[in-house]
Order: structure tokens, then sequence, then C-alpha cells
């Protein structure tokens, strides 16, 4: 069973085409990276899954657990499993970090924390920060930090990570890390990863990823395999592979 489909999705943006028959399964309880240069269509990738306004779908379906969202909100979505970790995490003024983990968890602002939510907040090391308005003066780390703990109280089954690497220190990296794939291991849920680094393999158990180029999918393989092609020779040898073993689906 394959918990996402998408079926030769194309997508434009503000009358742009931004992603081009993109066709790609992933199987239930697992992860799957995704590489790819600047502007090559990543985020847009991930929003067109999630079901952000502005992203128009052209052609092709999204399939999540066997159902058609293709023409659902965002808020649909959301109630069907899906969860979104945004590149560059907005700042909510008026909306307390402890309120939004209790909305995540199902309560509402202003109920007590549950020694779960607490315990987790401890993990993240973000216990200064719950009664701070949204990533209000957050450093990017502490942004990626609270995106992460919020998921965690949403308990997705579909996680969409968009570059929860970017910005944070080695420390936090091993942080976030750990914590996503215990996640991952204890609810079976799967995630779609974004990434442009190959530290956070370390401590994430995938066997998928796909390179993203001119919003196409390139290549698919082994992560690691990929991250040190692409380390060692640029995202050029995935165009220059693609053309000598053109991808089957
Ligand atoms: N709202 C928008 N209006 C016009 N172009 C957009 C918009 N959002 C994204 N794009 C364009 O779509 C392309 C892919 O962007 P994006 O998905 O953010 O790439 P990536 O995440 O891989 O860096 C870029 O050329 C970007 O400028
Ligand atoms: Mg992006």
């Amino acid at each position: 069973m394959n918990i996402l489909e998408l079926e030769n999705l194309s997508v434009e943006v503000e009358g742009k085409r931004i992603l081009e028959d993109i066709n790609l399964h992933l199987p239930e309880k697992s992860t799957m990276l995704f590489f790819g240069p600047n502007g090559s269509g990543k985020t847009t990738l991930l929003l067109t899954i999630a079901g952000m306004p502005g992203y128009n779908i052209t052609s092709g379906s999204i399939t999540l657990n066997g159902v058609d969202i293709t023409s659902l909100d965002v808020d649909e979505r959301a109630r069907l499993g899906i969860g979104t970790g945004f590149q560059l995490p907005p700042e909510i003024t008026g909306v307390k970090l402890r309120d939004m983990i209790k909305i995540c968890a199902g309560g509402r602002p202003g109920d007590d924390l549950t020694k779960e939510e607490r315990n987790l907040i401890k993990r993240f090391k973000l216990d200064d920060f719950i009664n701070r308005d949204i990533n209000l003066g957050f450093s990017g780390g502490e942004k990626k930090r609270a995106e992460m703990l919020q998921m965690m109280a949403l308990k997705p089954k579909l996680l969409l990570l968009d570059e929860p690497d970017s910005g944070v220190d080695v420390e936090s990296l091993k942080l976030i890390g750990r914590e996503l794939q215990k996640y991952l291991k204890a609810s079976g849920a799967s995630a779609f990863i974004i990434t442009h680094h190959g530290d956070i393999l370390e401590h994430l158990d995938s066997k998928y990823a796909c390179v993203l180029m001119d919003g196409r999918i390139w290549c698919r393989g082994n992560p690691r395999e990929i991250y040190d092609t692409i380390l060692a020779r640029g995202y050029r040898e995935c165009a220059e592979c693609h053309v000598r073993h053109p991808m089957e689906d």
C-alpha cells in the first residue's frame, strides 16, 4: 500500500508552469528525501501536496491512502493526516507557542499542557519559548525546532518537511533528526523531506530519494548514493545520467 501517489501531476503558479508531469509513489511507513537545486520546484511540490491555495493543478492527481485528494482544501487534507513544516516558518503575532501546541493536539488555547506535551517541549529545549508569540524573534534554528514540536503535537500520518535542517546548528540538527526518526518509527507515519544536506541521513532511516530539476523528477534511488553523487559531481551528473539511463516508472 502506498500512502501517497502522484500521477502525471502538473502545476502552475500565477500562470507559470512550475511542475511537469510528476509521477511518484511513496510506500507507507517510509521516508523519501528530495534533493534539487534552488528554484527547481521542491517547495512547490510540497505545498501542492499540502493543498495550499495558489498552486493550480492543471493535470494529474494526488492520492492519499487510496483517497483522491486532488480537489480537497488544505484543511481537509490536514484532517486526513497531512502535516506541513515550512521552509520559512511564519511569525504569528498574538498566538503563543503553547496555545498552538494545544490546537495542534486537538485542544483549545488556554488549556493546560499535558505531561506528554511538557515532555515534548523539554525534549525540544523550548521551555523558555512557549509563552512567546510563535516564531517572533526566534532564530532560524529555534523556528525549525518549534515547527517540529508543533508537528509532533499534531501527529500526522504524512509529514511534509521543507528543509527542516536549514539554518540549524549541529546539536539542534541531531535533536530534530532523532526526534523525527523516533516519531516515524513509533507511529508508522511517512515523510517527504526536502534537504540540501546529507547530515540528516545520519539520523533517519530513509530508503528513497529523488532529484528534482526544472520541475521534473530526474532521478530516484538510494539517498546516500544520490547525495554523494551530487556532492562529488553536482546536479549536472543527474541530468547526464538521466540521458544515459532514462527513468522508468
Ligand atoms: N508565487 C509564485 N509566483 C511566481 N513564481 C513562483 C511562485 N512561487 C514559486 N515560483 C517559482 O517557481 C520556481 C520553483 O520555486 P520553488 O518551488 O520555491 O523551488 P525550490 O523549493 O526547489 O527552491 C521558481 O522559479 C520560483 O521563482
Ligand atoms: Mg524551497
